[in-house]
């Protein structure tokens, strides 16, 4: 991970309130974040990006969404644009988490085309793969987060692959306590560059792999110590100020 600059992103889901984010978000600001520091993000509930661009914009902290629509303007009730999330000041949005995918019955192409419209408004999509934990046992872990980062890489061409996120998040390890083991991450985390480099070594290279799953100040260095580790996407710790920072810290 050398090559790739640490990101550290926040997912804070559907939590926080006027008062509860800028409080947050005043807590965050004690982060010092210089040239060699990672890249550090927080993901915001679509009511409140307003908001935290007001309140980051004299900060180093970057902004981004949670969601975004797969198509561009038009009569789709309660959907928001990814030109709408640049408006605000988006640098980034998920797409795919497995929320959304297990709630909101997104599919693999549906998340394509949410990343597609994302590039197209110079936002880079933060691409969620993942298996369940009945997955993992019928030895589908592979299969599963190939397949799903394939549909992204089939509707972008190379230049654009090169300029998303991934994230790998095994459904099991998300908001249980439990955490891939270092060696469980890098395992996937490099079947995944694998699958970027049989279309781009260049976008391999570049692409960064973040884990998200239970990661906390205690386990986050461990992880992010691994070579195809370039980051984390923090649920629960993100939204604790002390917990965030000590995860930044570790990077
Ligand atoms: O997107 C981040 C996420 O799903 C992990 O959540 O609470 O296990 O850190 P958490």
């Amino acid at each position: 991970s050398q090559q790739r600059r640490i990101l550290i992103a926040g997912n804070w889901k559907m939590n926080g309130s006027l008062k509860a984010n800028s409080e947050l978000i005043d807590g965050l600001k004690k982060a010092e974040l210089g040239a060699s520091s990672p890249e550090v993000l927080v993901c915001v509930p679509t009511a409140y990006l307003a908001q935290a661009n007001d309140l980051l914009k004299s900060t180093k902290i970057e902004l981004g969404a949670q969601d975004v629509s797969a198509h561009q303007a038009g009569a789709y009730t309660g959907e928001v644009s990814s030109t709408m999330l640049s408006d605000f000041a988006c640098q980034y949005v998920i797409v795919g988490h497995s929320e959304r995918r297990a709630y909101h019955h997104e599919s693999n192409e549906l998340v394509a085309q949410k990343a597609l419209q994302s590039l197209r408004a110079n936002i880079f999509p933060i691409v969620c793969v993942g298996e369940t934990l009945e997955q993992r046992e019928a030895g589908k872990t592979s299969d599963v987060v190939v397949s799903q980062l394939r549909a992204v890489m089939d509707v972008l061409d190379d230049g654009a692959l090169a300029r998303i996120v991934v994230a790998y998040e095994p459904v099991w390890a998300i908001g249980t306590g439990k955490t891939a083991t270092p060696d469980m991450a890098q395992e996937v985390h490099a079947v995944l560059r694998a699958t970027l480099a049989e279309r781009s070594e260049f976008a391999a290279a570049r692409v960064r792999i973040l884990y998200g799953g239970s990661m906390k100040p205690e386990n986050a260095k461990d992880l992010l110590s691994m070579p195809d580790i370039d980051g984390g996407l923090i649920g629960g710790a993100s939204l604790k100020a002390s917990d965030f920072l000590a995860i930044v810290a570790a990077a």
